[in-house]
């Protein structure tokens, strides 16, 4: 196996509470999982908000640091201490998606610009028409070309088509991992399955291996590998993912799974309330439970 992305046993800890208080909040507790730069695949983190999804993803992408434990990009350690070319080379090599592609560009300038800009930057290329080249490579992998975006300024892209030019922008770098936090939650419907078709794709003719974070189970369902599923900071499975989400053994992975058919079921007025249904898990230090391993290389946390 060729180490793509570490993580292992990473805490992130937040103060709370004011200036003078000792108090903290542990968003993310004890995640470890490793990508394999051979075997491209789609790794999902699925979980209610506030479940640390969003902190982990940022901690991979080095914009945040870690409490304990480490994350490594090809045996390096990710931290803001890199020196300045192992920095580089790591943000050629983890581009980030976000939630909202509109937050994502400068609104007073124009696409193709953010694009020239880019390329030149980070592939450090001056010539003019192989800049031009690799833009346009890179959008057709999205399935945009040049006429679409040239001249135009963000809000005058839909939000799918400006979210797709993050991720050619992401391309541009040929990055071999992409970090994507809930790419698809402010597209229309209608657009939202070429976004998820783009990943599929993007593992599979371009070799890239993708974080895909999200709520939404049936695209995790669709796409993804593997997934995990956090609660409270904490993965509590693990594990392939069409047999976990067609028969998921925690309990709270089971109320997850039951809340999004329940909601699908609301027109039928059989809505069920998700929250009174599981305990809440014991997250005092030291009490954060095992890991059980099922067949097929499933994790399910179990609670002293
Ligand atoms: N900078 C911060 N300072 C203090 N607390 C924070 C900070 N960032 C996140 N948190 C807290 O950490 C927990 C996890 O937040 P996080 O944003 O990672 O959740 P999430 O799973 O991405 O949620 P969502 O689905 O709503 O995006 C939350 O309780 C949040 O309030
Ligand atoms: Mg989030």
């Amino acid at each position: 196996m060729s180490k793509l992305l570490e993580v292992k046993n990473v805490v992130k800890k937040f103060n709370t509470g004011g200036l003078f208080s000792n108090k903290k909040l542990t968003a993310v507790n004890d995640v470890s999982f490793t990508l394999d730069k051979n075997k491209p695949e789609i790794f999902t983190i699925i979980g209610e908000s506030g479940s640390g999804k969003t902190t982990l993803a940022r901690m991979i992408l080095g914009l945040e640091s870690t409490t304990q434990g480490e994350i490594l990009h090809e045996g390096k350690l990710v931290d803001g201490k890199a020196n300045r070319s192992t920095r580089m080379k790591f943000m050629q090599s983890v581009q980030p998606v976000f939630q909202n592609p509109f937050e994502a560009f400068n609104p007073l300038k124009k696409i193709d610009q953010y694009l020239v800009s880019t390329t030149r930057e980070l592939l450090q290329i001056e010539d003019d028409d192989e800049v031009k080249t690799i833009i346009d490579e890179n959008l057709q992998k999205v399935g945009l070309s040049h006429t679409e975006i040239m001249g135009r300024y963000p809000h005058e892209l839909s939000g799918g088509q400006l979210q797709r030019t993050a991720i050619a922008r992401a391309l541009i770098c040929n990055p071999s991992l992409l970090v994507a936090d809930e790419p698809v939650s402010m597209v229309d419907a209608s657009l939202k399955m070429s976004i998820v078709n783009l990943l599929q794709s993007l593992r599979d003719d371009f070799g890239v291996n993708v974080i895909y974070i999200t709520h939404d189970l049936a695209t995790a369902y669709y796409i993804s590998d593997r997934i995990i599923i956090m609660q409270k900071g904490l993965v509590v499975e693990m594990g392939p993912a069409r047999p976990i989400l067609d028969d998921p053994k925690h309990p709270y992975s089971q109320l997850l799974k039951a809340s999004v058919l329940s909601i699908a079921d609301a027109g039928n007025g059989q809505l069920q309330p998700a929250t009174d249904l599981i305990e809440i898990v014991n997250r005092n230090e030291g009490q954060i439970g095992k890991m059980q391993t099922y067949e097929g290389s499933r994790h399910v946390r179990e609670y002293s």
